[in-house]
């Protein structure tokens, strides 16, 4: 796997943003997409650049718009996110929900708490956005409300826990939008770092767990670090 980066020198990338190597689109394709992406506004570029630097895993941007057009199409009145970080996706979804809708987003760090806490304000969007301070696996079992996306975006070895709460605070017909499913490209691979070889291990059992649920239509797509969406029957 190579570490290597690609630097974009359009208009509003030569700012350092970096597009990051995949394995899983390869590099001229990634870079081709990338061209076409608009510009962002400039709070998103903020905490893009921001997350880079402090090196904050965020949202891949193609998964961003993914999850921008699910959105639109179902336009949730409920969306759970399990995992805020600095609430650059938490501020991406209720951006895109109507005036009552809300986002309940967990998250355990308080570091990130407070990081996601002055963004959330910054974006105007206090009154949409709940910032829930917790361990999901704790958190989860605690709230009452049923959801019409659940977006989860944690540590790998809570997928499976978090997974069984979000079927049962899922809607019918409602949306199960899972990151980081391909994992860099290791659960396909033979060769997994150490570092990466627990993680890579708790992916591949969700991954069989996950797109073998009866009570769930699921798909895992090649886009970023792999999306998987499930839809609940
Ligand atoms: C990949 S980042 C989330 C990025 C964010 N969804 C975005 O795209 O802007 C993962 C975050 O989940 C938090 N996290 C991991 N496991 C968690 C858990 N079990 N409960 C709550 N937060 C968790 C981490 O502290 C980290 O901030």
């Amino acid at each position: 796997m190579s570490n290597g980066t690609i630097v974009n020198n359009d208009k509003w990338r030569n700012s350092k943003l970096e597009i990051q190597m995949s394995e899983i689109i390869n590099s001229h394709q990634l870079k081709y997409l990338h061209s076409l992406r608009p510009e962002p506004d400039s709070l998103i570029l903020e905490m893009e650049k921001f997350a880079e630097e402090r090196k904050i895993p965020l949202l891949d941007w193609k998964s961003a718009e993914l999850l921008d057009q699910i959105l639109l199409l179902i336009r949730p009145k409920r969306v759970l996110e399990i995992g805020t970080a600095i609430a650059y996706s938490s501020i991406r979804i209720a951006r895109r929900l109507k005036k009552k809708g809300i986002v309940d987003t967990i998250e355990k760090s308080l570091d990130n708490i407070s990081l996601a806490s002055e963004f959330i304000k910054r974006a105007g969007l206090q009154n949409q956005i709940n910032l829930i301070e917790g361990n999901a696996k704790e958190v989860m079992p605690l709230l009452d409300k049923k959801y019409d996306l659940i977006f989860i975006d944690a540590d790998k070895e809570d997928y499976e826990k978090i997974f069984y709460y979000s079927l049962m605070m899922l809607k019918k017909d409602g949306v199960l939008f899972v990151d980081n499913l391909l994992w860099h490209g290791y659960p396909a691979s033979s060769k997994v770092p150490p570092a990466y070889k627990n993680s890579t291990k708790y992916i591949r059992e969700f991954n069989k767990l996950f797109t073998n649920q009866s009570v769930l239509v699921t798909s895992i797509y090649p886009v970023g670090d792999g999306i998987g969406i499930g839809i609940r029957t």
